[in-house]
């Protein structure tokens, strides 16, 4: 199958990359550095990706950002920039995504457990994954039969705590992670919240 992967270079992409490629052909995509450029704060930049790629089985995005910043200091350019690039950049990539994925076959975006576990400094990406969570329920219905979407929440991962100066044992390897992206890309489901946190 060939599997658009946004955010193909960064933990959780690599980690993706490494356990599809024996199976599947991974076009890598990102703002730097991959097959194919595409910014996701900019709906053009995904319309141009989809045109040169053309037709896939799968998306997946690991890609985007927002702000992570206690709510005292979280400014309107904060909360717009969080919004216009984790949450806006995967709901565009689902519209953008209709007419170039193969019947059957999926979008997969991500999320986050501070959808549900808030931590002090969480609000503006508490938001955006809850967001995220809530438009996929949504397309998976109204694209039944054509095209699966499905979110994969991740909890900390153990190679981001390390990069943090964190104990790496708290959180759920990046190997573990991909496997819950392969399950979703592989299989049947639609309009679920896949959970890939540390038990
Ligand atoms: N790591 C964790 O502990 C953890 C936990 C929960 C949820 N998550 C979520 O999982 C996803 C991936 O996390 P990660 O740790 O793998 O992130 P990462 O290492 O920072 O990698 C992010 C990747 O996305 C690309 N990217 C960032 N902004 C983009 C944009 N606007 N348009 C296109 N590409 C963009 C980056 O490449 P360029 O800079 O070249 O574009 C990079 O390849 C994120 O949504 C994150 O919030 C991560």
């Amino acid at each position: 199958m060939r599997v658009l992967l946004v955010g193909a270079k960064g933990v959780l992409g690599s980690e993706i990359t490494r356990l599809l490629q024996p199976a599947h052909e991974v076009i890598s995509a990102s703002r730097t550095g991959a097959d194919v450029a595409v910014d996701l704060s900019d709906k053009a930049s995904i319309v141009a990706m989809f045109d040169r790629v053309d037709t896939v089985g799968a998306v997946v995005c690991v890609g985007g950002t927002a702000k992570f910043t206690p709510i005292d200091a979280l400014t309107d350019d904060a909360y717009a920039f969080s919004l216009a690039n984790k949450l806006m950049g995967q709901v565009n990539l689902v519209r953008c995504a209709a007419g170039h994925v193969d019947t059957g076959g999926s979008v997969t975006l991500t999320s986050g457990t501070l959808a549900q576990q808030p931590m002090i400094g969480s609000a503006a990406v508490s938001i955006v994954n809850a967001g995220i969570e809530g438009f996929a329920r949504v397309a998976a219905l109204e694209w039944q039969g054509k095209m699966r979407v499905n979110v994969v929440s991740p909890g900390w991962v153990a190679e981001t705590l390390t990069s943090m100066g964190k104990d790496p044992a708290q959180g759920i390897s990046a190997a573990d992670v991909a496997m819950v992206y392969k399950r979703a890309i592989e299989g049947t489901m639609s309009g679920e919240v896949l959970l890939a946190a540390k038990a």
